[in-house]
């Protein structure tokens, strides 16, 4: 922070930025998206490599983000044709892509199979079939783990249960199809996940799962992949209660308190001494330890600065901010608290509380239903922060464009994605379209 109240970073305001770039404004912050990637990489220090990192492109696949995580070490986590597109495209060697997701097209499965990625996680038993035919039709024997589903994760369409037998005969399956290399368990729990106990719980299952796969496979497995979920600590779920309270009394939401959660270095060492702790007792060797964090490796790499447009009075006081940036770029914040501070005037009380309705004239197009905020008048610049997970990518252009992005690093800015223009959102319509005479 300036003196002044500024928010800034590198001696940058965000004010300086928004004169410049306009508003709303995406701005990506390189050193801590460096501080991120350093975090997660820590467990490796001596030059041991005992965790591997791959970004999960769905949470900001902006390609300037991705290059300065791929240029530090980071591989690819995709789930789609178009993100392993994109990752290769980057130039991401195959050795260094995951490939995971419910919907692999039999292009993108060919696609993968055929440049002999580092590993395919099998996401349902139906998907072996596929990818056994196309290991044929190619002659390859590609890397497959399955994907499973741990007590009071994300089950519905997502992998397997691993403590019912479905997992295991899935795993099963695939060690003996004869023509697909099993070698990892993959297990993404989904949700945010805070604790340590949290952690060893999952951990302890996938474990198990793998001394089962030992024990009547005779198979060590080369791979453990644990997925994302760490949350961002300043991020948090908004409970239908707290949710409620806010709107009838604009009582002010909760904030969550960082050190309440797994900071990134606590969280991967948790995992990895677990893991490796399992394989010495046991004096097996111990796999690859891999992970896919999406929110926790750049959830606090970006601020959405978005302007007051107007103020509309009402109760309780003071009422409602206007402002040009609502779900349409902040999908998120539905579901999610996100701090919102005053990108100026950090220096005043925060002592009103704000409704923040966005621009798209829906009535769910509020942003928070109790922030607190100095007094606002029109053409404040807010700071909506943690906006560098699923903000991007959930981003809609409906009945406005999407704004530019660019990054600051130190006091250099740099634009990444430059704004959507009127002509981008109708560039794929055809505007010729009336019937012939
Ligand atoms: C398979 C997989 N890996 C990693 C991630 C990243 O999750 P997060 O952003 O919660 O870290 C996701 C997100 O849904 C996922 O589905």
């Amino acid at each position: 922070m300036l003196p002044g109240g500024d928010l800034a970073s590198g001696g940058v305001s965000l004010a300086s930025l928004r004169q410049k770039w306009g508003s709303p404004l995406h701005v990506v912050l390189a050193e801590q998206l460096r501080r991120n990637v350093r975090e997660f990489l820590a467990i490796n220090e001596g030059g041991r490599i005992r965790g591997e990192v791959f970004y999960s492109y769905k949470s900001n696949p902006i390609p300037g983000v991705l290059r300065v995580l791929h240029d530090l070490g980071i591989g690819a986590e995709v789930i789609s044709e178009y993100e392993l597109w994109l990752a290769l495209k980057l130039g991401v060697p195959a050795d260094r892509i995951v490939f995971n997701g419910p919907a692999k097209s039999l292009a993108s499965v060919r696609n993968a199979v055929a440049r002999d990625i580092l590993l395919l996680n099998i996401n349902h038993r139906e998907e072996i079939d596929v990818v056994v035919s196309v290991a044929r039709e190619l002659n390859r024997r590609p890397s497959i783990g399955v994907r499973v589903a741990t007590s009071g994760g994300w089950t519905g369409q997502f992998g397997l249960p691993a403590g019912t037998g479905e997992a295991f005969a899935a795993l099963k399956e695939v060690h003996e199809s004869g023509i697909l290399e099993l070698a990892a368990i993959h297990c993404h729990v989904g949700g945010m996940v805070r604790s340590r106990q949290h952690v060893q719980s999952y951990v302890g299952e996938v474990l198990a799962l793998a001394d089962r796969v030992k024990t009547e496979l005779g198979v060590e497995l080369a791979i453990l992949d644990f997925g994302g979920s760490l949350a961002t600590p300043t991020v948090t779920n908004i409970t239908d209660f707290d949710r409620k309270v806010a709107m009838a009394f604009q009582a002010p939401l909760p904030v969550p308190q960082p050190d309440a959660s797994l900071g990134i270095p606590e969280y991967v060492r948790c995992v990895v001494e677990q893991v490796e702790n399992h394989y010495a007792a046991q004096k097996r060797p111990c796999p690859r330890i891999f992970f896919e964090p999406g929110r926790a490796m750049t959830g606090n790499t970006q601020v959405l600065v978005a302007s007051v447009l107007s103020l509309k009075a009402g109760e309780p006081k003071p009422g409602w901010a206007i402002l040009d940036a609502g779900i349409n770029l902040a999908e998120s914040a539905r579901s999610e608290f996100h701090q919102i501070f005053p990108a100026s005037r950090m220096h005043e009380p925060r002592s009103c509380q704000y409704r923040l309705a966005g621009p798209i004239c829906s009535p769910g197009d509020v942003i928070s239903w109790s922030a607190s905020l100095p007094e606002l008048a029109a053409g404040d610049a807010l700071a909506i922060m943690d906006a560098g997970a699923y903000f991007v990518p959930f981003a809609t252009s409906f009945s406005f464009p999407q704004p530019p992005v660019v990054m600051l690093d130190g006091a250099v800015v740099k634009l990444l994605r430059r704004a959507e223009s009127f002509e981008d959102i109708i560039a794929l319509d055809e505007f010729d379209c009336r019937p012939p005479d």
